[in-house]
């Protein structure tokens, strides 16, 4: 018999719900972003989000189910996204899971949010058997975090980012270069049509420890753009004209993907990995998906469909499906964990 899980996710600015069956196919997978809502004020909005949540997550539940052709009576478990993300948003997703589970009699399980993000592999139709360890890189708007996943559900952090997280760098740089907000896909299509070379921006290998940076990399720019135009003030002037955004986007990204895939395949050179993951929202950056799989040569690489790169709740719902196997059950008095790390 197969076992449906309902997956809710309200970490940060997508309200999501999805129906998942054994853990790798998805019924249905609705995601209502407040991308546009946000764009406004270049960055998530904490108390709009959570306000936007509270309108938006029973449509979206309802139509997750509907989607699926399923009721309540043909679910086996709810699974929602605990942590880590911003708290008010958190809070939104887990008191309506609780709530159905209570009156649905649903098992509830709450759910790694970056956990997630690495069960979005699984709903890869043509995922292989996986040999652990795998070394897994998760690069979202919020985290840029390397995990040895030593087993199905065991974990060992390695290093993460110890200022911006990757994403977050793609976006306050695409907003110094003027560009909407996200800015990871806008400076992706910008950077297509630059030089990499053309800026040498720093890296910061932080030799001795698998943490990141990106803040000086962010810096950098901020400083070229004022070194083309001084008297440019960021923040308040419109971006100059006349700014060489595609020059700069590649350069920009071709420095942060470099030290992504090189730590990346050197941790798990260093810790004998099988393969590598790469998943989050920055996984969907083609340049950076490219480079991987070069550098890491016979390594096998695997990222999930560009769709699953971002948040959504059929992750959330595919990592609940193995939890609900090995046996987790949460009770009505978890908490939301804003800032839980795998
Ligand atoms: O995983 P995600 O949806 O949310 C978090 O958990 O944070 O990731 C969103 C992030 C944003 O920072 C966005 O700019 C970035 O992923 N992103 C990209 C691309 N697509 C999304 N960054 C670089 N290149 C892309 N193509
Ligand atoms: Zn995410």
């Amino acid at each position: 018999m197969s076992t449906r899980i309902l997956g809710i996710e309200t970490s940060c600015d997508e309200t999501a719900a999805a129906v998942v069956e054994d853990g790798r196919q998805i019924l249905s997978n609705v995601v209502a972003s407040q991308v546009d809502l946000h764009a406004q004020y270049g960055g998530v909005f904490p108390e709009v989000a959570s306000r936007v949540h509270i309108e938006t997550i029973h449509p979206v539940i309802h139509e997750a189910l509907s989607k699926a052709h399923v009721s309540f009576d043909d679910l086996h478990a709810i699974a929602v996204t605990r942590g880590p993300g911003l708290v008010g948003s958190l809070l939104v997703g887990l008191n309506v899971a609780k709530g159905l589970a209570l009156g649905r009699e649903l098992p509830l399980l709450g759910i790694n949010h970056l956990e997630g993000h690495i069960y979005s592999l699984w709903l890869t139709e043509d995922l292989p058997e996986i040999e652990f360890p795998v070394l897994t890189l998760v690069v979202s708007g919020g985290h840029t975090e390397l995990v040895l996943m030593t087993n199905r559900l065991t974990y060992e952090r390695l290093g993460g980012t110890i200022d911006d997280a990757a994403g977050e760098a793609f976006d306050k740089v695409g907003r110094l270069l003027g560009l909407p907000y996200p800015g990871g896909p806008h400076m992706e299509k910008a950077a297509a049509e630059g030089d990499p070379h053309s800026y040498n921006f720093p890296r910061a290998w932080l030799e001795g420890s698998w943490d990141f940076s990106f803040s000086g990399l962010k810096t950098a720019v901020l400083r070229e753009i004022k070194r083309q135009f001084p008297s440019h003030r960021a923040g308040i002037d419109e971006t100059p004209s006349g700014l060489p955004v595609p020059n700069l986007s590649a350069s920009f990204q071709q420095a942060a993907v470099e030290v992504l895939i090189e730590k990346a395949v050197q941790a798990a050179e260093q810790h004998e990995a099988k393969s590598v993951f790469i998943a989050g929202g920055v996984s969907a950056n083609t340049a950076l998906r490219n480079a991987l799989r070069k550098r890491a040569g016979e390594l096998p690489v695997f990222s999930p469909p560009l769709d699953l790169c971002t948040d959504n709740a059929a992750m959330i719902a595919s990592a609940g499906f193995y939890r609900f196997e090995s046996g987790q059950r949460d009770g009505m008095d978890i908490d939301a964990l804003p800032s839980w790390l795998l």
